[in-house]
């Protein structure tokens, strides 16, 4: 297939429009008696709600308020009172106050105008280039949520589309593609092609006027695009977890300094979890207690809202050789009743399940 200067196989206008006349939908209450009005109107309610929902809110609408100054005028529980049931009110909010705007700016005429369209509540880039097209005829490049995925399928524009470098990719062919003969009918063509034929999920591409030459689908690729929103991806903090158990079955806790995760609550002593045996040694050492022998305990994770917490824990049976002052930052507890202390919820868990396992050195 012969390419155009775009790199897109001919006449991807010309297609889609061939589509349009035999597929599209050319009956719709705004398409019938039109007026940049009832254009503005029913972009409104079509952003995030279907063609069908829309049609009798439309009608209803255009019949208590017919043109922009009766709009302006009306009291704003009136506007919202026809609203009810579509949803997403800031947008009837939007509309009643941009319908003010324009009485006042505009002499109560829409602007054919990309800023002065841009310049009211609720008219963004996309909108203002559906209004232009299909109220004035006027070669505007639209890109709402279903444009989107056409073209990022078409032209294999990967990533997800919320980026500005991506969005920006998208708009720029939007831009190449959008025809100046037929621009109104173009504009409601490649917006019904990605509503009804190049859906999100198994979209009939047989049927499709631009197959012929879509990237995804010659790679197979389609429900690749557009990319997704990258989940956030949060950091793991890894630490070791020493359970000190004395001969009493007690377990040795601290209480963490005020400042940082669970700040004044009581846990196991911790350090990195790639502390060589020598230097846990030593931490025991200097908490005043002797090994006598360890094991790999259990493990686990705690997620917090900025990063998750993997600890391993490492039960050791000790012999405690100094006093620890009463009041201070450590204190052995009975797993099984480890009295009024603030304990994170790992922490908490981990006594339950040691006091249903007394420690060995009891045992034996
Ligand atoms: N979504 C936004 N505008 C639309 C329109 N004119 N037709 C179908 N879906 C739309």
């Amino acid at each position: 297939m012969a390419t155009d200067a775009t790199g897109t196989g001919p006449d991807f206008a010309q297609r889609l429009l061939a589509w349009f006349d035999q597929h599209g939908r050319h009956d719709l209450p705004w398409q019938r008696e039109h007026s940049p009005y009832r254009v503005w109107l029913s972009e409104i309610m079509l952003q995030q709600t279907r063609v069908e929902t829309v049609i009798p809110y439309f009608e209803r609408f255009v019949e208590a308020f017919p043109d922009i100054p009766s709009l302006a005028r009306a009291p704003l529980d009136e506007v919202l009172h026809l609203w009810t049931g579509l949803g997403y009110y800031a947008r009837a909010r939007n509309l009643h106050r941009a319908a003010q705007l324009v009485t006042e700016r505009h002499g109560g005429e829409l602007p054919a105008d990309p800023a002065a369209l841009q310049a009211l509540p609720g008219i963004g880039r996309s909108t203002a280039g559906a209004i232009l097209a299909m109220a004035w005829q006027r070669r505007a490049p639209i890109l709402d949520g279903n444009v989107k995925r056409v073209l990022a399928r078409h032209g294999a524009i990967a990533g997800w589309p919320g980026q500005t470098a991506v969005a920006n990719r998208l708009w720029a062919r939007a831009e190449q593609l959008t025809p100046t003969a037929r621009v109104a009918d173009y504009t409601q063509a490649i917006m019904d092609l990605g509503a009804t034929l190049c859906t999100r999920a198994r979209p009939p591409c047989s049927q499709c006027p631009v197959a012929a030459d879509c990237q995804a689908r010659s790679a197979d690729q389609v429900s690749a695009y557009p990319g997704r929103k990258p989940s956030a991806v949060t950091p793991v903090r890894r630490s070791l977890w020493l359970i000190l158990r004395n001969r009493e079955g007690e377990v040795l806790l601290e209480r963490r300094p005020p400042q940082g995760i669970w700040g004044g609550l009581w846990s196991f002593p911790e350090c990195p979890p790639d502390t060589p045996p020598t230097a846990v040694e030593n931490l025991c050492a200097d908490l005043g207690c002797e090994i006598r022998t360890t094991r790999p305990g259990a493990a686990g994770r705690h997620v917090f809202t900025h990063f998750k917490l993997d600890y391993q824990t490492r039960e050791i049976d000790v012999h405690p050789t100094l006093r620890i002052a009463e009041g201070g930052r450590l204190r052995w507890v009975d797993p099984a009743a480890p009295g009024a202390l603030g304990l994170p919820a790992p922490v908490h868990k981990l006594l339950v399940s040691l006091a249903a396992s007394p420690a060995r050195t009891q045992i034996a």
